[in-house]
């Protein structure tokens, strides 16, 4: 496995795979590798003949400076991962490698970035758009693998990829979740022993808005969903969404086939994300 920090030995590794006709698959992250992460360098691996992960703190989509500094960061033993997982090769750059210069683009998503994340998190996708832009230019590759836990995530990237024409597949891969329900997520290696031990609440919440779906319209669920977390002693629930898988506007009335619950929950200054397909 090859590590590279520069943005021209990573363009000359894939233009090369590229001239020779070999397939690029591709997994972006911010490092703090989970089990949700090597699965998705796992498929990448089946699927393609040569596997790029890149690792890489973004710091234009973080809206809270705060969350930025604390973000995990465990280099040695993410690179220990990825050589068992068989990747080939890791694009790890510093952020002056990345952004030289001041970058003021901004992308256009309409309705897709106005709402849940985008709402609560101004710039995020910007920020996102513009990293994952950049990656897919200097990997180039055929085809690219996200997690279905930052759903809105994907939807964007998906947008970027058909404004943009990027010539990339983009792979959506299901959410991997520990035993007791709970997201993986890197950002759970910060939550306390009772935040860990308190935050499958979030996921057994959703399977329980899903039971409810049959029967029940979206603002009854809603309430439910408030209700649950209005007098929790540990968990403080940011919003909860119902909404539309395709477009991710929200769903009144009576749920449809394709309508999502998404929420945002925050342990103590921990920001967790999550969701579940209602029907
Ligand atoms: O999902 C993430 O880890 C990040 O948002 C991504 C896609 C690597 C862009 O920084």
């Amino acid at each position: 496995m090859r590590v590279f920090n520069t943005i021209a030995e990573t363009r000359k590794f894939s233009g090369q795979a590229r001239s020779e006709g070999k397939s690029i698959g591709f997994v972006p992250t911010m490092g703090a590798l989970h089990p949700g992460h090597i699965s998705l360098v796992e498929r990448a691996r089946r699927e393609n003949e040569l596997v790029v992960v890149s690792i890489f703190v973004n710091p234009i989509q973080f809206n809270n400076t705060a969350d930025l500094e604390k973000y995990p960061r465990n280099l040695s033993s993410d690179l220990q991962l990825l050589k068992a997982a068989g990747c080939d090769v890791v694009f790890n750059p510093s952020v002056s490698e990345m952004y030289p210069e001041k970058i003021e683009r901004h992308y256009d998503f309409g309705a897709l970035a106005t709402v849940m994340e985008g709402a609560f998190r101004p710039g995020h996708f910007d920020g996102v758009a513009i990293v994952v832009h950049k990656l897919f230019d200097i990997v180039l590759p055929h085809r690219a693998y996200f997690g279905e836990k930052d759903y809105q995530q994907l939807q964007i990237i998906r947008a970027l990829v058909r404004q943009e024409d990027l010539q990339v597949n983009i792979v959506p891969c299901p959410i991997s979740r520990e035993n007791d329900g709970l997201a993986r997520s890197s950002r759970n290696e910060r939550l306390t022993p009772e935040m860990r031990n308190a935050a499958p609440f979030i996921y057994q919440t959703l399977l329980n808005a899903q039971a409810l779906a049959t029967n029940a319209e979206s603002g009854r669920i809603i309430e439910y969903v408030y209700q649950q977390f209005a007098n929790h002693p540990l968990l403080k629930l940011e919003y909860f969404v119902v909404a539309n898988s395709d477009d991710l506007q929200p769903v009144s009335g009576k749920i449809k086939p394709g309508s999502f619950g998404f929420i945002a929950v925050f342990a103590g200054d921990i920001r967790l994300i999550d969701n579940i397909k209602l029907i």
